[in-house]
């Protein structure tokens, strides 16, 4: 018996979404850096609420983080919860899956209306085959590391996918001291990642750490608490914007 795990999209509909998501969100990363809001940071009793507060600030996609228990040691949200996150808006969903056995939820993610799945090369040493499945189902194939993991397992599979998630502090929780060492792995990879590449770091980004990221590479910014923490989300979304801003100007230019 064929067990579903949500109200499931058309796929052939998703299809075209993501493909005009791809084209829009590689080009935005291109023009400047781009500020992606991590719900794990919101309040969930008010995720509706929250996105809303999140659209109204500039935001231009969302990061949903996605946690077994297993791969690390804490839980998030499932597909239930994907799929409500997808009826409160159009903004692209950035699933990133923290998970000890991705290849069992990338459909069920992508058919609660995930754009972008995001595998671990911890748990996946030759990633190819889940991302010709992530493609398969019409969504974008992104690759992350951990701070212990070498940059080197990841740069031969950089033309085999969108984007790369180099974390900055071990995932599970957020609220996390921000980890300097990403920024030699974000530097490695922007040195031989094609121009249109989504490079992008996740963990303790925010107003002091930014534009270092910026400077090393990064133009895909995933920020939590140091967003929906502030007292002004609006006015925390532009200053981390400039900062990444002037930081990318300092060195690696958009
Ligand atoms: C950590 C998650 C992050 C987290 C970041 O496991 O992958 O996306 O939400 O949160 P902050 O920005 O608070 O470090
Ligand atoms: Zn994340």
């Amino acid at each position: 018996m064929s067990r579903k795990f949500f109200a499931e999209n058309d796929i052939s509909t998703l299809s075209q979404r993501s493909t005009a998501i791809d084209n829009s969100t590689a080009t935005l990363a291109r023009s400047g850096p781009v500020i992606n809001p991590s719900l794990l940071a919101a309040d969930f009793a008010h995720l509706q609420c929250d996105i809303k507060r999140l659209e109204d600030a500039g935001a231009e996609i969302l990061h949903l983080d996605i946690m077994d228990g297993h791969f690390v040691p804490n839980l998030s949200f499932g597909v239930p919860v994907v799929s409500a996150i997808r009826c409160c808006t159009e903004l692209p969903l950035d699933v990133h899956l923290m998970l000890s056995e991705p290849q069992k939820y990338l459909a069920p993610f992508r058919q609660a209306g995930a754009d972008f799945l995001s595998v671990h090369i911890e748990v996946a040493p030759d990633p190819r085959p889940l991302f010709d499945e992530i493609r398969r189902l019409g969504a974008i194939p992104g690759l992350v590391l951990n701070p212990p993991t070498p940059v080197e397992t990841v740069l031969p599979y950089l033309g085999d996918c969108d984007l790369i998630l180099a974390m900055s502090v071990m995932p599970g929780f957020g609220g996390q001291t921000f980890d300097p060492t990403a920024l030699e792995k974000l530097r490695r990879i922007r040195a031989v990642a094609r121009e249109n590449m989504m490079i992008s770091v996740d963990g303790g980004v925010g107003l002091s750490t930014i534009a270092g990221c910026a400077a090393a590479g990064a133009n895909l910014f995933v920020v939590g608490s140091a967003l929906l923490g502030a007292p002004d989300i609006k006015a925390r979304f532009d200053a981390l914007t400039t900062l990444a801003k002037e930081g990318a100007t300092a060195s690696w230019r958009f």
